[in-house]
């Protein structure tokens, strides 16, 4: 099998790590005069992420990596870049500025509430709380989901996407600041929906899931992903990290059995560099573009995991974790810092097929949130880590 002959990539060492980790992190400070007091654009264009206003759901990640380069540094700049974003996260969340939608979760949790856990900041807690109430707006108690984008009450928008996994642990977080179970309760019905549904037999998953107006499930599709039946990868990746995340916060074993099963069909479906093509209906020898980002989302499951696991399996998933990143360390970056430039090449946002219905954007490019996750995996696999999820 292909990941079988996957040995050919060593494990990243803790220098190389280090290395990075410091190579990130000036990739970072060389951007900051670039996007001040605004964000990156949700991919690059040939290379050079655009300018954006705070009105994407992908913002939340160039602030995120600012706190990560902060953390390593401790240089005042990246606190200071980081806390003029809070206040414009703030400001979004007050003024309801484009949040009709799921994405509160990947907003706020790496802008506003690592404000909070690395600075106590009182507007990012404020901010990530009224987050975290714009999230639970958009749970439909006929299905028990979190719709995840359109009208509540249209119901051809009445479904839910793989990628909320990640927008849970907002939730877990507002319910341990605020001391109200309902967060968490919202959380556990989604999750429960989730799992039932957009998990196939065989591990793999469907990328958007529909219900009927009367809460039972109808089907699944994709958006992203190549065909409704193939196997978006990042949609794979979000399915791992999101189902160990939410283990970390309750201890379900049902979710920790779903990230392995998760885990289980990415590890079938990847190429020789452990970086999967974007959607792993394709294998090696493809010539579609890859998706770096899902690696890096998928090492950073790993690492999360290997806190819960014990013997042969911690073992195996720390070792998986280390091949992945040593691979985007060394074949995925670019040759030199430059301005605009990100962390790391072969990312794909949305590539259009004969069968999915996405606007194609950021084929082949830079994405912020592999830039990010890149960021995270490093600092992971560098020292004991608060996760900002
Ligand atoms: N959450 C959308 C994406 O992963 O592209």
């Amino acid at each position: 099998m292909e990941h079988m002959e996957s040995v050919k990539i060593q494990p990243i060492e803790a220098r190389e790590v280090r290395a990075a980790l410091e190579r990130a992190a000036a990739q970072t400070e060389m951007n900051l005069p670039v996007y001040d007091g605004h964000c990156q654009n949700h991919s690059s264009v040939n290379g050079v992420y655009p300018v954006c206003e705070n009105t994407q759901w992908t913002c939340g990640f160039w602030p995120g990596e600012i706190w990560l380069a902060y953390e390593l540094t401790g240089k005042e700049k990246f606190k200071i870049a980081a806390l003029k974003l809070t206040d414009s996260f703030a400001e979004r969340i007050e003024k309801k500025i484009e949040v009709d939608h799921h994405d509160m979760g990947f907003l706020y949790s790496p802008s506003c509430v690592a404000a909070y856990k690395l600075t106590e900041s009182e507007t990012g807690k404020k901010a990530a709380i009224l987050a975290a109430d714009q999230l639970i707006s958009r749970f439909q108690k006929k299905g028990s989901f979190i719709q995840a984008w359109g009208a509540m009450d249209d119901p051809s928008c009445y479904r839910y996407i793989i990628d909320c996994l990640l927008n849970l642990p907002l939730l877990y977080w507002a319910g341990e600041v605020t001391g109200k179970a309902e967060y968490a309760d919202i959380a556990h019905q989604h999750i429960t929906t989730c799992l039932k549904n957009s998990f196939r037999p065989d591990g793999s998953t469907y990328h958007t899931f529909y219900m009927n107006p009367d809460g039972t499930p109808s089907h699944g599709a994709t958006c992203q992903g190549y065909r409704d039946d193939s196997f978006w990868a990042r949609g794979q990746a979000w399915g791992v990290y999101g189902s160990i995340l939410s283990y970390r916060y309750t201890k379900n074993p049902e979710y920790l059995d779903t990230f392995r099963k998760a885990l289980a069909f990415y590890q079938t479906r990847l190429p020789q560099d452990l970086v999967p093509y974007w959607d792993m209906i394709f294998t090696q020898g493809s010539d579609e573009p890859r998706d770096s980002s899902s690696a890096a989302i998928v090492a950073c499951g790993l690492l999360e995991a290997v806190k819960y696991l014990k013997g042969e399996e911690q073992k195996s998933c720390m070792e998986l974790a280390r091949r992945m990143v040593g691979s985007l360390v060394r074949s995925y970056t670019p040759a030199s810092v430059s301005k605009g430039a990100g962390q790391i090449l072969h990312g794909t946002y949305s590539k259009k097929s004969p069968y999915n219905t996405c606007t194609p954007e950021g084929v082949d490019e830079y994405t912020s949130w592999g830039d990010y996750f890149y960021m995270e995996a490093l600092t992971r696999l560098d020292r004991d880590w608060e996760l900002y999820w």
